[in-house]
């Protein structure tokens, strides 16, 4: 195993990329099987599954059966993998996330409209260049299946290039990933903008080009309505009405100086969704990612047009933007996923996201379960972007994603969960102090994926 001099790879990375399966063949995973098949709120746990002694039979990268070792036979033929006494659960959903700004990621000392001039848009602008794209798509993915997320809605730039290379790295990992270039066409440097014609074409030339090629998924991704005309959001609808099933992906009310500065450049609207929702940007499908500073009407209205928000508490504390609202946000049964929002959040790990989505709570005197929380990173995430028919859970016929989790990960978390008498405290325990160092393996439909950290182990 060698590294490739400049590109962060491991070697055997580029040769373990994806071949299809030629022919049936069942893969039998024994492990302690932990996952959710519904919401287990506050009130109820009845929707998360433990067995201690799980089987999961795997086909083809689909899964056909999940159970106890009693109940589940392993079938003469398969092979096996046997983690008997680890934990095995859906890999992590990251439902809001920038791929070009992984380079940038904890820049010192502003918050949200300072940060976008000083260092994200010099970022992005690079992104212009495939190669330099390509690199940092390759990292970046890398980075994600090291940290266990296995599915990820993921901004590029305004440049097609960044797009086409996200989604050719995320396709030769065989990865279901969403994406999509941004539509900017004001209040931005020159160099980073579009038209809304010319964006219009060009996300439609991507959408052709990629949505529902293998695993992937596209993403129509104005930016934010600060850097959207009302013609260029016009167009973003369109695209959206014309090709349905592709995703709409943007910001909304994270910060109180962008919420006063949406106001001024929109005088007639009266709040900040109503500016999505007059270009028919609000549905499902949709994410918006932070939904801070919303009134309890904009969350009514966020949940009868069955749209979803994406907490990123990460990029929250780290540039300062606020405290959100899950009770809300609950309250009226709006889908929520966490994201890292990297690079304003400052963790590639969904485990510290959850760290920080359990301290934002605490300081609004909520409480957040393990078992909500575990929900949100995984099954709730996938039903946030409208895939948990495919991914999320370990139910039959899902996409088998998966992590093995190494509770004995570090000497800290070793003595922590050795004290702990449930599994409910183990997984607290896992959720407050993991990181990367907790995820030993990453399997992508079926196959294990040979990340730097489970090929060093
Ligand atoms: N609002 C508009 N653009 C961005 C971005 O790149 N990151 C975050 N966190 N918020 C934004
Ligand atoms: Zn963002």
């Amino acid at each position: 195993m060698r590294w490739i001099a400049g590109t962060g790879r491991l070697e055997r990375d580029v040769l373990c990329r994806y071949t299809p399966m030629s022919s049936s063949s069942i893969h039998a995973v024994k492990a302690s099987l932990l996952h959710c098949t519904g919401d287990p709120d506050r009130y109820s746990t009845d929707n998360i599954v433990y067995v201690p002694d799980g089987v999961m039979l795997i086909e083809n990268g689909i899964i056909k059966t999940c159970g106890t070792a009693d109940t589940t036979p392993i079938p003469e033929h398969a092979s096996v993998s046997d983690f008997t006494g680890k934990l095995v659960i859906p890999g992590f959903v990251d439902t809001h996330v920038h791929y070009p700004q992984l380079d940038m990621i904890a820049a010192y000392g502003t918050q949200l409209l300072e940060w976008l001039e000083r260092y994200t848009f010099p970022a992005e602008a690079a992104f212009c260049d495939k190669e330099h794209a390509t690199n940092a798509a390759s990292f970046f993915l890398d980075q994600l299946l090291t940290n266990g997320t296995t599915t990820a809605m993921v901004f590029g730039t305004v440049h097609p290039e960044s797009v086409n290379a996200f989604f050719n790295e995320a396709h030769a990992r065989n990865l279901r990933m969403i994406c999509g270039k941004v539509m900017m066409d004001r209040n931005a440097p020159q160099n980073l903008l579009d038209t809304p014609e010319g964006s219009y074409q060009e996300s439609q030339q991507l959408i052709d080009r990629w949505h529902e090629k293998g695993r992937l998924g596209y993403a129509v991704t104005p930016r934010f309505a600060p850097t959207s005309t009302a013609e260029q959001l016009r167009m973003a609808g369109r695209l959206l009405d014309e090709n349905p099933g592709v995703h709409l992906h943007t910001h909304m009310a994270e910060n109180a100086d962008e919420c006063d500065w949406v106001a001024s450049l929109f005088p007639d609207t009266k709040d900040y969704l109503a500016v999505y929702e007059q270009f028919g940007l609000v549905r499902k499908r949709s994410m918006f990612a932070h939904a801070i500073h919303l009134s309890d009407n904009a969350w009514k209205r966020l949940a009868m047009h069955d749209a979803s928000v994406s907490h990123c508490p990460c990029s929250n504390l780290f540039i300062g933007s606020g405290l959100f609202d899950l009770r809300s946000a609950q309250k009226h049964q709006v889908r929520v996923g966490l994201g890292t929002d990297i690079g304003a959040g400052d963790n590639v790990s969904l485990l510290r996201v959850v760290n920080e989505a359990y301290k934002v709570q605490q300081l609004q005197r909520h409480t957040l379960t393990p078992e909500h929380a575990f929900y949100l990173a995984t099954l709730g995430g996938a039903r946030a972007l409208d895939l948990d028919t495919k991914i999320g859970s370990f139910e039959a016929g899902k996409e088998a994603d998966f992590l093995v989790i190494d509770e004995q990960a570090t000497p800290l978390l070793a003595r922590r969960t050795a004290s702990q008498k449930s599994w409910q405290d183990r997984l607290f325990s896992v959720l407050m102090l993991g990181d990367d160092r907790c995820i030993e393996q990453t399997w992508i439909m079926g196959k294990h994926y040979p990340t730097a950290a489970s090929i060093l182990r």
